[in-house]
């Protein structure tokens, strides 16, 4: 078991009705002046927005409105949005959407905390030193950003899709009604189911770096999500199928999935990434996509782990040898990958990069050779184009 600093300061408010309750929560924060920031419209056509809206007024709390925020959020709406809080004087952002618009909040949070460039801080070139502070009101359960230090922005110069990490954008709250869930398209729902679960094997599946009571959160937060995409499947509007995907994507990246494991892996989502930035898919849809290629590339690194999760979550028999096991487990997750709607490669997904692009893609990954993806298996380059390859067969 490795050492690990678990840091989760976001306040949680789970439940029906809890988004009458944004107007208390924001004064709570003690600020002047709040941007709402909103995606694409699924909030405008459900009223949420207006029920958000009104819970300010009644709370009298001034705030101004952006929406706009598309799936793979967009570095240019993240410079208006900063433009538009210096104007404003903004004090606090408001994010009610799902993982995109919430990471847009935080970039905004960050570009107008900090001085120069916002991009900087996704390139690593500088680390921010502060971020405006976020409240979230979800609407998708998927990416976890309600309570990861991450933000993921796609820079529309060059199509890069880039993450930041830090606790200054942990959100202060994040109020999460499960019925808000009930108007997306299936698509998303298990596109968001698949992202928790991979959010929980990216830090399961490791070089053995284990810890008991972690695997054992992991495996009941795997075998309980896959059993609520299926309900989910046939009764979108099932409220305790709903509540436990909600809470599940929540813990899967909040940093609890992760306690004593080194930290992850994170090559599917490096490799999804570029997908995204590419060919904007939907991220769930793309982890999908590329994981079992990953898996059959590096599964003999750390047999064990992969057996485990065969036969702890997919039920799959012991076939002798830990290697003969994993093989199995990585077909089975790829079969309730296609039982739910979720593509298994490229072509199921519906793209079709030519090797240009794939070699494009993979360089962008490793950052143009200066640096690695992965930690089950050190992923240069040359390994990510092949995952690409696998991939797309
Ligand atoms: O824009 P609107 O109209 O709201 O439509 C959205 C969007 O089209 C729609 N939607 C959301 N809630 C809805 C709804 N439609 C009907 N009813 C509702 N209640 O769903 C679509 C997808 O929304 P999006 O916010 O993009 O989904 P998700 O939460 O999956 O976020 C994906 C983004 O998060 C990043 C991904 O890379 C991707 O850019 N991630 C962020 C992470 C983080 N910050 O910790 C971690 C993840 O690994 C991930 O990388
Ligand atoms: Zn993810």
């Amino acid at each position: 078991m490795r050492n690990f600093e678990y840091y989760t300061p976001t306040k949680v408010v789970f439940g029906k009705d809890a988004e009458c309750r944004v107007g208390e929560l924001v004064k709570e924060q003690k600020c002047k002046s709040v941007l709402v920031h909103y995606g694409s419209g699924s909030v405008i056509r459900s009223g949420l927005l207006e029920r958000i809206t009104q819970s300010l007024d009644q709370a009298g709390i001034r705030y101004v409105s952006l929406g706009g925020v598309v799936p793979n959020p967009r570095l240019s709406k993240v410079r208006e949005g900063i433009e538009l809080c210096r104007k404003e004087h903004v004090d606090f952002i408001l994010a009610v959407g799902g993982g995109s618009v919430i990471d847009s909040a935080k970039a905004i949070g960050y570009g107008t905390a900090n001085t120069g460039d916002v991009w900087d801080f996704y390139t690593k070139k500088r680390a921010p030193e502060g971020c405006l502070p976020i409240g979230a009101v979800l609407t998708i359960a998927a990416a976890g950003s309600e309570m990861s230090d991450s933000s993921v922005i796609t820079n529309e110069d060059g199509w890069m899709k880039r993450g930041c990490n830090s606790n200054y954008c942990r959100c202060r709250f994040a109020v999460m009604n499960p019925e808000l869930t009930y108007t997306l398209p299936d698509y998303q729902t298990q596109s968001g189911c698949v992202d928790i679960m991979m959010h929980t094997m990216e830090r399961y599946l490791n070089r053995e770096e284990n810890m008991e009571m972690t695997d054992g959160i992991s495996e009941t937060l795997l075998r309980n999500v896959m059993e609520q995409a299926l309900v989910l499947k046939q009764d979108p509007c099932n409220y305790e199928a709903r509540a436990e995907v909600m809470w599940a994507g929540s813990l899967s990246h909040n940093g609890l999935t992760g306690c004593g494991t080194g930290g992850g892996d994170w090559a599917s989502h490096q490799i999804e990434h570029e997908l995204g930035g590419m060919f904007d898919v939907a991220h769930g849809a793309g982890l999908a996509a590329v994981w079992g290629s990953w898996a059959r590339y590096v599964y003999k690194e750390c047999p064990k782990r992969f057996a485990m999760l065969a036969e702890r979550v997919l039920q799959v028999e012991n076939q002798g040898s830990d290697e003969q096991t994993a093989l199995r487990g990585i077909e089975a997750m790829e079969a309730f990958y296609r039982k739910i709607g979720m593509p298994a490669s490229l072509e199921e997904l519906g793209i079709h990069p030519t090797e240009e692009q794939i070699l494009d893609m993979a360089e962008k990954c490793c950052f143009w050779g200066k640096r690695t993806v992965g930690t089950v298996r050190a992923l240069k380059s040359e390994d990510v184009a092949e995952i690409y390859r696998m991939a797309s067969r």
